[in-house]
């Protein structure tokens, strides 16, 4: 409503392209490495995703790197390959030599990055940068210049450059928030003034110290910026980059902006991300989190029941996300019988009304209800709780100092008595491996959260063990346990867990 006000005043382009850096810069996230065989799974599923350019590294810095980028270019994606340089002839000549379609090439333009890193007058720097630029064009390839730290150099100068690249061929200038330092209003002043000078399109690439990254993409696009350098889930230097998810979503839903992104696959290509790096994404993260569609509030479940528009901006569907009621101390009775219904379990008044009780127990004492929890607790209060099908009727572990962690484990699975001995990090993973092991005929189950607290102080302290299984079929159960012995609480949280999940299975 608000945003056809404002569109006018707006210089958007007609179609915006994404440069995907998740394997550059993405890859530059503290503690993340990813493998040359890795990086081609993530770049195929990049090419379905649709991003426009897919940036495969910094062929320069080993012979993986260059490698990896060969290979990618050699799989024939429908994206543009590019590979990254300074503007050194090792670095491009290690490009070239990866045979992407694209180099972006840089050089730091502002006070602190010519008096401190590169110890480079601005001549010298300027001139470096059109050779560059020119040395990738006579190979025929497509050039993208940064001017690193654009947002801290000066203006004049830093059009200087630009002018310069652009009439040395360059077929983007890049300007890279590279400390993030922009805030929505001078992002969009800088690239206005840019887009007056310069006939080159204009890419931003924005860094995420201050939580600004996609605001101030989104304001260079305001002002006429075609191109918008992202990753996936966020990942990047120090706090990261523009979150690819988010800033296709906003441009296709607040601005109505063109874009090449099949949005269907972006909680799907999130995921595989965030397993491949080992970087978790956030549960209230926007469009991919766990948490993004879900409702637990009474009054938000009770509208969105009635009209998902109510408290969703956009279908889940839309960015292959799911809606979720979540059960606990803000579930209203409406959420409850929905729930319920959906399951098919039906119950009297009274019976609804103990089991709204013990989800407004479970929530006020911070715990979290999943469905396979409410159909536990349903069946119980109907008196159609199956007995536990796994029971545990031996435990023993072996640790110390060079040693291997090792558990055996006799379970009882629906009357039939079977033992396991596994290894494990410590006593724990040991005990929680055999587990596994032995359930695995009946259900394939996989612990996907565990949590240990000590509850009092000292060496006799209790240890509140809460886990979170699932099974292959998606169906997810808490399980909880309160013991002084850490192996036996988990083992217990674990096994609690898994009756669950078999409860459901059973119903
Ligand atoms: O953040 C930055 O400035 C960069 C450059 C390589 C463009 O990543
Ligand atoms: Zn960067």
């Amino acid at each position: 409503m608000y945003m056809d006000m404002v569109k006018a005043k707006m210089s958007l382009p007609g179609r915006v392209k994404i440069f995907d850096t998740t394997l550059r810069d993405g890859e530059q996230t503290p503690g993340v490495a990813i493998t040359p065989k890795e990086k081609l799974r993530i770049a195929k599923r990049l090419d379905v995703l649709g991003v426009d350019t897919i940036e495969v590294g910094f062929p320069a810095a080993s012979p993986g790197e260059q490698q990896a980028a060969r290979e990618i270019k050699e799989l024939g994606l429908n994206a543009q390959i590019c590979g990254l340089a300074r503007v050194l002839q090792e670095d491009l000549d290690a490009a070239i030599n990866s045979e992407v379609d694209y180099i972006h090439t840089f050089i730091g333009t502002s006070p602190l990055h010519r008096e401190y890193k590169l110890k480079m007058g601005k001549e010298d720097i300027l001139q470096k940068a059109v050779e560059a630029v020119e040395y990738i064009k006579d190979h025929g390839i497509v050039a993208e210049f940064s001017a690193e730290d654009a947002t801290r150099t000066e203006f004049d100068y830093l059009l200087e450059i630009y002018r310069a690249v652009e009439s040395a061929g360059s077929d983007y200038i890049n300007v890279p928030d590279t400390v993030g330092v922009m805030v929505p209003s001078s992002m969009n002043y800088l690239i206005g003034k840019l887009k007056k000078e310069l006939a080159v399109p204009i890419s931003v690439h924005c860094h995420d110290d201050f939580g600004l990254a996609v605001a101030n993409s989104l304001a260079a696009v305001e002002a006429g910026a075609e191109q918008v350098h992202a990753t996936i889930n966020g990942i990047g230097e120090r706090a990261g980059n523009t979150s690819l998810e988010e800033v296709v979503m906003a441009l296709i839903i607040n601005y109505d902006v063109k874009l090449n992104i099949n949005t269907k696959l972006l909680v799907d290509t999130s995921q595989m991300v965030s397993r491949i790096t080992g970087v978790r994404i956030p549960p209230n993260k926007a469009i991919v989190g766990d948490n993004a569609f879900a409702h637990e509030a009474g009054i938000h479940v009770h509208g969105v029941l009635a009209k998902a528009e109510t408290y969703e901006p956009l279908m889940p569907e839309i960015v292959g996300h799911t809606r979720r009621i979540v059960l606990g101390k803000h579930t209203g009775a409406r959420a409850l019988w929905s729930k319920l219904d959906d399951y098919g379990i039906e119950m009297n008044e009274d019976q609804f009304c103990q089991v709204f009780d013990q989800v407004k127990k479970l929530g006020d004492k911070g715990k979290m209800v999943t469905d396979a929890d409410l159909k536990a607790l349903a069946e119980t209060v109907l008196g159609r709780a199956q007995k536990e099908t796994v029971k545990l009727e031996g435990l023993s572990v072996l640790t110390g100092d060079n040693v291997l962690p090792t558990a055996t484990i006799k379970l009882n699975i629906d009357g039939e008595v079977k033992t396991a001995a596994k290894t494990g990090v410590g006593p724990v993973d040991a005990a929680i491996n055999a587990i596994q092991s032995l359930v695995s005929d009946t259900a394939d189950i996989e612990l996907k959260e565990y949590n240990i607290e000590a509850i009092t102080g000292g060496t006799n302290a209790l240890a509140e063990v809460f886990v979170i299984m699932a099974d292959k079929e998606g169906n997810q159960a808490t399980g909880r346990s309160t013991v002084e012995d850490v192996v036996m609480a988990s083992v217990e949280a674990v096994l609690d867990a898994i009756n669950k999940i078999l409860m459901v299975k059973l119903i």
